[in-house]
């Protein structure tokens, strides 16, 4: 028998969407059905631009189609949270871009209704979902750098010129653009106890954070320091150094390889990422996984996960006052 083809509908029409729109064209177990605008004339362009069969000018119609299996979300921050209630309402499953929400009480709500009607929810947080994350791992464990003490990791695009970015209606800023990754980076090869976090934010005149340090230390002495700007261009490097050596990765964002160091600083061994249709494949595949196998979230970013890099963003933004909506606890 063959395989299901899933169904995805792309909501909105921008970067991000051009590039999800161009990752399902070469898949095999999903391709782009639909396209939703809040114009009607760029949902037809989008469309006609991906062969995407069919489009709509409101996000209402595109969760009404019977035959969407999967929503992406590609909207600015401030967005997520009305949007994703609204297709889960309408028991739509959703794949979600980061950050998720603005904020945790926003993410709270949408984990629950997701619970409450047991339709699938996940967030498009790219880098947890590829093979280089178990590949890292396996390196860091294996004992070839010793114990692994300490982490940096640094992502920093000078894009603050983008409304989505200075606006703090469109919930801008670096940390809920680029510090998400970093923190998610710190996440997935430290673990989350953390004792203490500290940080430094300079804010942009808009009241957005223009960019950041932050410092966690780890119950067992570990630390984490990691670092994203707005407004400077860096080689976005992961580096995580053990006692008796250090593994580079090349790009937090999308992790491209990744280099072991021994003692001497000798390379040892430099490990290329598999090939990648663009990298985002693979959170498409993994929430295809979880709802053909009847689970409201994939394992490789579970709802509980969701929440806790929520919840470190909340605190941050809170001992920085960079207030973005409303609903922000704080
Ligand atoms: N994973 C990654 O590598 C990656 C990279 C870039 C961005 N992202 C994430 O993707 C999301 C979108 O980013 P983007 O760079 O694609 O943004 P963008 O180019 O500005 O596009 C955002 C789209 O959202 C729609 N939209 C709905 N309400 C809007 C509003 N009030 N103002 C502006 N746009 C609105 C628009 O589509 P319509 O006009 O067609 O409705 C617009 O084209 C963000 O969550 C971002 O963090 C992820």
């Amino acid at each position: 028998m063959s395989k299901k083809v899933f169904n995805i509908g792309i909501l909105g029409t921008g970067w991000i969407a051009d590039k999800m729109a161009k990752t399902l064209a070469k898949m095999t177990s999903a391709r782009a059905y639909a396209v939703a605008s809040r114009t009607l004339d760029k949902a037809e362009k989008f469309a006609s631009e991906f062969s995407i069969p069919k489009f709509y000018g409101s996000y209402d119609l595109l969760a009404d189609d019977p035959e969407v299996d999967l929503i992406y979300i590609g909207t600015p921050h401030s967005h997520h949270f009305e949007q994703a209630k609204m297709c889960l309402l309408k028991n739509k499953p959703v794949l979600c871009e980061k950050a998720f929400t603005v904020n945790t009480p926003q993410a709270e709500e949408l984990i629950k209704i997701s619970h409450e009607r047991k339709v699938f929810l996940a967030e498009a947080i790219w880098t947890r979902y590829q093979p280089m994350r178990q590949m890292i791992s396996k390196v860091i464990n294996s004992g070839i750098i010793g114990k692994p003490v300490m982490l940096s990791a640094n992502l920093c695009y000078p894009n603050i010129a983008q409304e989505r970015m200075y606006k703090p209606e469109l919930a801008g800023g670096a940390l809920l653009d680029l510090g998400v990754y970093v923190l998610n980076f710190a996440d997935m090869f430290f673990g989350s106890d953390i004792k203490e976090t500290s940080s430094h934010c300079i804010k942009y005149h808009t009241g957005i954070d223009a960019q950041e340090s932050i410092t966690l230390e780890y119950s067992d002495g570990r630390i984490a320091v990691l670092s994203s700007s707005l407004i400077a261009k860096s080689d976005r490097q992961g580096i995580i150094s053990g006692t008796d050596g250090f593994v580079i990765v090349e790009n937090v964002n999308n992790p491209q390889s990744y280099s072991v160091y021994n003692q001497d600083y000798n390379l040892v061994e430099k490990v290329q990422c598999p090939p990648q249709i663009t990298g985002y494949e693979y959170q498409v595949d993994c929430c295809i996984n979880a709802i053909s196998q009847g689970r409201i979230e994939p394992l490789e970013m579970p709802h509980e996960d969701i929440l806790r890099i929520m919840r470190q963003m909340d605190s941050l933004r809170k001992t920085w006052g960079v207030k973005l909506s409303d609903s922000d606890p704080f």
